[in-house]
């Protein structure tokens, strides 16, 4: 190396360092900043300041109309406005009147709500507006949708998780709000969940990834810039393992599994630096999450170390006591709720609470200190957010992007590696030349099923809110691609219910094939909860009319959560397994069925054969097929991690080093896949491990790696994983992280290999 090279590379180290110390003492410089505004800003507050910041109303309460019925067009009532902002001081608000608004009307709505907070209430505290931007800024009209957050899984790639809540976050700001209440971490292992389609899926490791993909996609590096939003964990904690299958019903899980499969997601947000929370508005283990401090304080505030706010979910303090029989009153409700760790109630349409909180107060029964944390906490989040610097951004040209094609492309890019080939017998797929098609099935000429709930209104099922220009319904995108004379449309069924089956059924006799879409009408939340998994009968009836005509069946499956379909599967060449892949699906959907793309999605979770046989992959031992007994609890229609391609992918040379490792010590796992088949298309390389033997049983196998790669045909890539003892553990006797000496099997594709940890 010459004098000057060395000189140069010095310098360089140099610049560096200085570069990482001043962004460091930046870092700080705000934070302690921001520390002491919330100081100072706290002496200046009286009771009611406070407890109106720990207040968030829904706009319903802000509009002219009644609550849950507005007059339409949407307007601010004047009135409303005073005695909430100025009278009671209510520094947060949530949601929309019903449906989604214009951007031009978001402006309005939140220009006026901030001008009145800022510059008429004395204490000049901007308001906390949030929104749920769950698959992209849906309450927006003209945002860009994406899949929802379990298609997203199915990509494996959490790019897509990031590019979604990083557009997501653009979008919201542009309507001038500041906060969403995604991402759901909720572990989605029950398929009959209604907000099962919300989750990413079954395993533990994939959801920590993406969720914390997520939020640092809402939240960029500077949550204050114009372009970024907070985050919010949802719905904390065990909301989506209930032992009904039903919305907000109780769930009971044991301290060991909340530990291994529920609580590390959260934690994995925690360190994305999410900066709020909801909460779960079920029971866990007999107590409302509402009143309980041992998670609301313990486990979130002293384990995990949370600093933001703790939002209730929807009007969960009044059902303590309406619903959950645990309060004798609201005010025994509010009082245990506020002393269990709760920062901010979302009282959606109430405005006693406020005045409640406060006569608790004044009576000792909530002490002042507690009511100190929380509001230091919310003034703390709204500091992070720039709001009192600017409580909206008004640049020109800042929000140019909104709705653009590029975005439209991203979400795009995401169905199209999500959609996932389930089955495709004899290479039924990709179609080729012209074939003439029956397209049939309720969801094959609709927006609002491939977006699902939470698009444009709640319940996503209303279409009047939804885009048409440029966007496909999966009819629409099959008749562009092969012609509107090759294409015959016959529904044959609504979500329920047979409909011209017989026109459907003389339709298919002279077509080469027919495509079958099928699936879920949108839903969320209580409206979704169903009674059996199976896809409804007419479906079913559908495809084995369409069957008997022996004409080749395509299954296109849109739908938030694995309907069984175990009849009828034998009767489809080929099946696509859509999830609600958003505005660009129709349009991903058929791309794929004509080879523009190579699929590439795989399952995120086990998909079931039998409405009784609701297992994960990660079970024990104990759950799987008994051949004396045929107790055949696993044995799925489709397997965690499933999914075709239109090339083929080998895999060679598993090396696991070394072969005997300790602590500290990684173990190097590399292996070779190639792409043997003659189109280029991208494989996810899965590295499951097994514990052969613990003190406490093993699962059968559990994902600890993985990574989406991208091969031309004939091209091979050696694939390089680290695993650290501790990515090996699992919650012990003593409910801590245990990684146990012993044997493990680490495996990838059918390869696999023993390797030892000794302590
Ligand atoms: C849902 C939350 C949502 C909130 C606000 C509740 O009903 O459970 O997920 O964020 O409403 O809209």
């Amino acid at each position: 190396m010459t004098a000057l090279m060395k000189y140069a590379i010095l310098t360089l180290l140099g610049l560096l360092l200085m570069a990482v110390t001043y962004t460091d003492l930046h870092a700080q410089n705000r934070a302690s900043t921001i520390d002491e505004k919330v100081d100072s800003l706290m002496q200046q507050l009286s009771l009611t300041d406070k407890i109106g910041e720990m207040t968030q109303l829904s706009i319903d309460m802000l509009s002219v109309g009644e609550p849950y019925n507005l007059e339409e067009p949407h307007r601010l009532d004047e009135d409303k406005l005073r005695k909430v902002l100025l009278d009671l001081r209510v520094g947060s608000i949530l949601n929309v009147g019903g449906h989604a608004y214009s951007r031009e009307h978001w402006h309005e709505i939140i220009g006026r709500i901030q001008e009145i907070a800022t510059k008429q209430k004395p204490t000049g505290i901007p308001v906390l507006y949030g929104i749920d931007t769950i698959h992209g800024a849906n309450y927006t009209l003209g945002s860009t949708l994406f899949p929802q957050q379990i298609g997203i899984a199915a990509t494996w790639d959490t790019a897509h998780a990031y590019e979604g809540a990083r557009i997501g976050a653009y979008e919201t700001r542009a309507s001038w709000i500041p906060w969403t209440f995604a991402p759901v971490l909720d572990i989605g292992r029950d398929y009959r969940w209604p907000r099962f389609w919300e989750t990413f899926g079954e395993d533990v490791l994939l959801t920590k990834k993406m969720g914390n993909a997520m939020v640092r996609g809402f939240q960029g590096d500077d949550v204050s810039d114009p372009h970024h939003v907070a985050a919010t964990m949802k719905h904390f904690l065990g909301y989506s393992l209930t032992i009904t299958g039903k919305d907000r019903t109780q769930a009971w899980i044991p301290e060991r599994q909340l530990r291994e499969y529920v609580l590390p997601p959260f934690k994995a947000a925690v360190d994305a630096g999410a900066l709020t929370v909801m909460i779960n508005s079920g029971e866990l283990n007999g107590i409302p999450v509402h009143v309980n401090k041992k998670i609301l304080t313990g486990l979130l505030r002293d384990e995990l170390g949370f600093e933001g706010i703790a939002v209730t979910d929807w009007a969960d303090i009044e059902y303590l006591y309406t619903r959950h029989m645990v309060a004798e009153n609201y005010k025994e409700a509010i009082k245990m709720a506020i002393n269990a760790g709760i920062d901010m109630a979302m009282v959606p349409v109430d405005l006693e609470f406020p005045i409640l909180l406060k006569e608790l107060v004044e009576a000792g029964e909530v002490p002042m200190k507690r009511i100190d944390e929380s509001v230091r906490r919310i003034l703390w989040v709204k500091f992070k957010l720039g709001l009192f610097e600017k409580p909206y951004h008004t640049q020109e040209g800042l929000y140019d992007k909104f709705g653009s094609p590029a975005f439209a492309e991203a979400s795009y890019q995401a169905a199209a590696e999500s959609i996932t080939l389930l089955k495709n017998e004899e290479s039924m797929l990709p179609l080729s030349g012209k074939p003439k098609v029956l397209v049939t099935g309720p969801a094959a000429h609709t927006m609002t099923w491939l977006n699902g709930g939470w698009s444009r209104t709640w319940q996503g099922d209303d279409p009047q809110y939804l885009d048409r220009e440029g966007k496909q319904t999966i009819l629409e995108a099959v008749r562009e691609q092969l012609g509107f004379g090759q294409v015959k449309f016959v529904p044959g069924t609504t979500m329920n219910e047979l409909q011209e089956i017989e026109k459907a059924v003389s339709a298919a006799s002279d077509v080469d094939l027919v495509i079958a879409c099928l699936g879920e009408a949108p839903y969320t939340e209580k409206p979704g909860d169903l009674n059996d998994l199976h896809l409804p009968e007419a479906q079913r009836t559908l495809v084995k009319r369409l069957a008997d005509t022996g004409k080749p069946i395509v299954l296109v499956l849109v739908e938030g959560r694995p309907r069984v379909i175990n009849d009828i599967e034998p009767l489809a060449d080929a099946i696509l397994m859509a999830y609600l892949p958003g505005n660009e699906g129709g349009r991903a959907i058929t791309d794929i069925l004509f080879g523009k793309v190579n699929p590439s999605g795989k399952l995120p979770f086990t998909y079931p054969r039998y409405v009784n046989d609701l297992v994960t992959y990660d079970h024990n031992y104990t759950d799987r097929v008994d051949p004396d007994f045929g107790t055949d609890a696993f044995n799925p229609q489709w397997e965690f991690g499933h999914g075709l391609s239109y090339t083929r992918f080998d895999y060679s040379d598993l090396k696991v080093k070394p072969a005997a490792f300790g602590p500290g010590k990684a173990l190097s796992v590399s292996v070779t896949v190639t792409n043997s088949g003659s189109r280029a298309g991208m494989e996810v390389v899965q590295v499951y491990v097994s514990d052969l033997v613990a003190s406490v049983t093993p699962p059968v196998k559990r994902l600890r790696a993985f990574e989406k790669v991208d091969l031309e045909p004939g091209e091979s890539r050696k694939m390089q994983f680290t695993l650290y003892p501790e990515e090996l553990s699992f919650v012990g006797l003593d409910m801590g992280w245990v990684t146990e000496p012993g044997d493990f099997v680490i495996q990838v594709d059918t390869l696999s290999q023993k390797v030892t940890f000794r302590k």
